[in-house]
């Protein structure tokens, strides 16, 4: 397999709280990678060493097989690496466009001052939408105005404005419906058959067996296993992350 990311003993603490005591972490490029693990594992903890929010304590990132050390999410952003928080950190005052752009706003020069480049923003806004087959065409609509899938769908255009080639996805079902979460697992599938690496942390197993190639297990900071999903339904997965491997060892 061609490694694209790579955390090996990634430690981290808060204080006395141990959020990461040696977690692994091996993704492949082009597949999707589930991160499980029940609640206060170390999921988004490992996941912010990733996206260069927060340092390790101890332990190392490799991307495409060389060692990277982020000092902003700013770096992992220019190295490749885009996160969407579960809160997507969209502005819903602002139209679709705007939020693709927003902090990297395309400019043209009139009469040599720069101005915004609307018609290019709104074109390539557009483009990346066809890439995700998004049938939104409305540009200049409003992200409030728009379902929780068309807001994931906004968000990932943002991370596709910066070519990212891994995208880590927090929890993006977590709030939306039964039709919602199937607009976004359709995303993901798009995004994969595009290149595009994709990490994605669920606590939902159905959307995990859905989508996923392979999954990474953390329990209390550490890493439990990583096992491909195939084979695996959801109450076996489930049942991993709750018993850990005995789980498996049971079910021969
Ligand atoms: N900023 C922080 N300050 C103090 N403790 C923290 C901080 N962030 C995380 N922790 C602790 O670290 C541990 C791991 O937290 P983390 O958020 O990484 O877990 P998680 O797997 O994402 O859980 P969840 O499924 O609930 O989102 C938890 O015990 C958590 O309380
Ligand atoms: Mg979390």
């Amino acid at each position: 397999m061609s490694e694209i990311l790579s955390v090996r003993g990634a430690a981290k603490s808060y204080g006395a709280v141990k959020a990461l005591r040696g977690a692994d972490l091996a993704v492949a490029r082009g597949e999707v990678h589930a991160l499980c693990g029940d609640n206060g594992a170390g999921k988004s903890t490992l996941i912010k060493l990733v996206a260069g929010v927060e340092h390790p304590d101890a332990g190392e990132i490799a991307l495409r097989g060389e060692k990277v050390r982020f000092s902003s999410p700013h770096d992992a952003l220019a190295a490749g690496i885009a996160t969407i928080h579960q809160d997507l950190g969209l502005a819903p005052g602002l139209t679709i466009y705007q939020n693709v752009f927003m902090g990297s706003e395309l400019v043209k020069r009139v009469l040599g001052i720069p101005v915004l480049d609307r018609a290019a923003m709104i074109a390539r806004s557009q483009d990346f939408l066809v890439q995700l087959n998004s049938v939104m065409r409305d540009m200049t609509a409003r992200v409030e105005n728009l379902s929780g899938g068309q807001r994931q769908a906004v968000a990932l255009c943002r991370a596709l404005r910066w070519n990212a080639e891994i995208i880590v996805m927090d929890e993006p079902t977590a709030a939306l419906g039964v039709r919602e979460t199937e607009e976004v697992i359709k995303l993901i599938r798009r995004l994969k058959e595009n290149g595009v690496t994709v990490i994605l942390i669920s606590h939902n197993m159905n959307d995990v067996i859905a989508v996923a190639d392979r999954v990474t297990i953390l329990r209390g900071g550490r890493t439990e296993t990583s096992l491909p999903t195939e084979g695996l339904n959801a109450q076996a997965l489930s049942d991993l992350i709750m018993r850990g491997e005995t789980a498996l060892e049971e079910a021969g």
